[in-house]
C-alpha cells in the first residue's frame, strides 16, 4: 500500500478554507519558517479511502477472536464508552475544584473500595499507569515500609518466578533491588525448596503473579506466603492473572501484602498498542501511609483529595490517574454486581474447554487444570516436522484469527499460551479449535504451508524486532533511509512478550 505521501500531487485539496482577514499574528523571525511545511495533498475523497483501508488493515477485538495469554483480550461493552463520554465526565478539568468534581471522586472512591474488596486488602491508590507501573510503585512501598521500620538497608533482594512477565525483572531493576528467580517444579508452582534457600533476612519480597504465567494456580501458595512473612518480608502480587478468580479468591487471603489490578485486562478497556491503561494498587493496612498523594477520601458525604501524607512516596503519575479507564472499568463492574465471579468462572470453563480439545494434538508441559489461559508447546512439531511456534502463529492469521502469545513463558520451549476470555461463545472456541487441529494436520501433510505463512495477509513475515526496535514514524522525503538490506537473525524471532 502507498503511504499518503507517495499518493500526493502538488496542487491537489481535500477542503479550501476562506481568506481570512484577521492581521497576521506576530511571531518573532527566528520562529518563523523559512518555507511551508510540506504535507501530503490530496483530494478528500483519496483521504477518506486511504485512512478507511487502513483502518481495514488492524486486527481488533472488533474484528475476530484474539487469543492472546496474559493480555484478556476480552470484548469492551459500548455501553462503557457512553458513559465515559457523558459530559460530566469527558469534559472535566483536572484542575476542576473539588466540589464541582464530586461525582468523579465519587467514582473514583467507589472504584477504590471495590478494588479493596477484590484484593482483599485494606487501602487503594488508583494512580499507576499500567500493571508495570504498578510493579514499580509496589517496590517502591516495599522499599519505604522496610525504612520506615529500619531494614532498608538490610533488605537488598526481591524474588521472582522464573515464569514472570518481563516487566517483573524490569520493575525489580528499576526500583533498585537485586533479582533473584525461584525454578518451577514439575506440577508448575513454585519449587518451594529452590525458595526456601533463596529467602533469608536480605528479602525484601516476592513478585508473583498467581495464576502464574503458565495459567497454573499455585498449590502451595499458603506455603509460599508463610516462607516469606516468617522471614520478615512482604508478597507483591501481578494482578495481570487476576481475571480468573475475582470473586472466588483474593490475593489478601493468599497472602499478598501488595496487588496491582491491571484494570485494562480484568474489567475491560479497548487497549493494546501501550494503551490506555489503568494498573492501581492495594496494600494492607500497615503500608497505606507510604501510597501516591492525593489520596481520594471521604469526609462524611463530601469526597476530596488528601495531600497530608507525610510517608507517602509522593506521585507516581499527573494528576489522580487515568479517569476515563476509571468510569469504564466502574461500568463493567457495576453491570457484574454481585455476579462479578461468574466472569472468571466463564473464563476458566473457556480456557479449559479449548485445553480439552486442544490436548491432542499439541504438547501439554503441565498436565492439570488450568485458569483462565494455558501453554502448549509446539516442540513436537518442530522435531518431526520442523515447524515451530511461530509457524503456527503465522498461519493461524491466514484462518482469520489473531495469534496467542508465543514464546512465552521461557520455561516452556516453543510456548503457545492461549487465552480466550469468558466474553466467546462456544461456537467461536470450537471455530477456533477446528483452525489449530487443521494446521496440525498441515505440519504433518505439508509444513511448508506453515513454514510460508501467513499467505493471505498484506505483508508476510516481518523482522518484528526490527519493526519494533527501528521503527521509522516520519517520512523522510528524500532522505529515506534504505534498511532492506539489514537483515539480522532477528527476522525469524518474535518480539518476546514482556521483553
Ligand atoms: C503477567 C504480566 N505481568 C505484568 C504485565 C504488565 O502489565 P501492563 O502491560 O499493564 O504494564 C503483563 C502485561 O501483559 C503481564 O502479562
Amino acid at each position: 500500500m502507498e503511504l499518503i505521501y507517495e499518493k500526493s500531487k502538488p496542487g491537489r485539496r481535500a477542503s479550501t478554507l476562506p481568506r481570512y482577514d484577521l492581521p497576521a499574528a506576530e511571531v518573532p523571525e527566528e520562529l518563523r519558517r523559512a518555507e511551508p511545511p510540506r504535507l501530503p495533498e490530496l483530494a478528500e475523497p483519496e483521504v477518506v479511502r486511504h485512512f478507511t483501508e487502513l483502518s481495514t488493515r488492524n486486527f481488533g477485538i472488533d474484528t475476530g477472536f484474539y487469543p492472546l495469554g496474559s493480555c484478556t483480550m476480552k470484548h469492551n461493552p459500548r455501553v462503557n464508552e457512553r458513559v465515559v463520554m457523558l459530559p460530566g465526565f469527558k469534559d472535566l478539568h483536572p484542575h476542576q475544584e473539588e466540589d464541582g468534581a464530586q461525582g468523579a471522586l465519587e467514582l473514583m472512591w467507589r472504584l477504590q473500595e471495590i478494588l479493596q474488596e477484590v484484593a482483599g486488602l485494606d487501602a487503594c491508590s488508583l494512580q499507576p499507569a499500567a500493571g508495570s507501573q504498578g510493579e514499580l510503585t509496589g517496590l517502591m512501598l516495599m522499599r519505604a515500609y522496610f525504612e520506615d521500620i529500619g531494614e532498608g538497608e538490610q533488605r537488598d533482594t526481591i524474588v521472582t518466578a522464573d515464569t514472570a512477565h518481563g516487566t517483573n525483572p524490569a520493575s525489580v531493576t528499576m526500583a533498585g533491588y537485586k533479582l533473584d528467580k525461584v525454578a518451577t517444579d514439575a506440577r508448575g508452582n513454585l519449587d518451594v525448596d529452590d525458595l526456601r534457600a533463596k529467602v533469608n533476612e536480605r528479602t525484601a519480597g516476592l513478585m508473583l503473579t498467581n495464576p502464574s504465567t503458565l495459567g497454573l494456580f499455585d498449590e502451595n501458595i499458603e506455603e509460599v506466603a508463610k516462607i516469606f512473612h516468617d522471614a520478615g518480608s512482604l508478597l507483591y502480587y501481578d494482578g495481570a492473572n487476576l481475571n480468573a478468580v475475582c470473586g472466588i479468591s483474593r490475593p489478601g487471603d493468599m497472602g499478598f501484602d501488595i496487588v496491582h489490578i491491571n484494570l485494562h485486562k480484568t474489567f475491560s478497556q479497548p487497549h493494546g498498542g501501550g494503551g490506555p491503561g489503568g494498573g492501581p494498587i492495594v496494600v494492607r493496612r500497615k503500608l497505606e501511609p507510604f501510597l501516591p498523594v492525593p489520596a481520594v477520601v471521604k469526609d462524611g458525604n463530601v469526597f476530596r483529595l488528601d495531600y497530608d501524607r507525610p510517608d507517602s512516596i509522593g506521585k507516581v503519575r499527573g494528576f489522580t490517574g487515568p479517569f476515563g479507564v476509571f468510569v469504564r472499568s466502574y461500568a463493567y463492574i457495576r453491570a457484574y454486581g454481585p455476579a462479578l465471579k461468574e466472569m472468571s468462572e466463564v473464563a476458566v470453563l473457556n480456557a479449559n474447554y479449548l485445553l480439552a480439545r486442544l490436548r491432542d494434538a499439541y504438547d501439554l508441559p503441565y498436565d492439570r487444570l488450568c485458569m483462565h489461559e494455558f501453554v502448549l508447546s509446539a516442540r513436537t512439531l518442530k522435531r518431526e516436522h520442523g515447524v515451530t511456534a511461530l509457524d503456527v502463529a503465522k498461519r493461524l492469521m491466514d484462518y482469520g484469527y489473531h495469534p496467542p502469545t508465543i514464546y512465552f513463558p521461557l520455561v516452556v520451549p516453543e510456548a503457545l499460551m492461549i487465552e480466550p476470555t469468558e466474553t466467546e461463545p462456544k461456537e467461536r472456541l470450537d471455530a477456533f479449535v477446528d483452525a489449530m487441529l487443521a494446521i496440525a494436520r498441515e505440519a504433518e501433510e505439508d509444513p511448508s504451508l506453515l513454514r510460508d505463512a501467513p499467505r493471505t495477509q498484506p505483508v508476510r513475515r516481518l523482522d518484528e524486532v526490527k519493526a519494533a526496535k527501528r521503527a521509522l514514524v516520519k517520512y523522510g522525503f528524500d532522505e529515506h533511509p534504505d534498511l532492506s538490506g539489514e537483515v539480522g537473525e532477528a527476522r525469524q524471532l518474535e518480539a518476546q512478550k514482556g521483553a
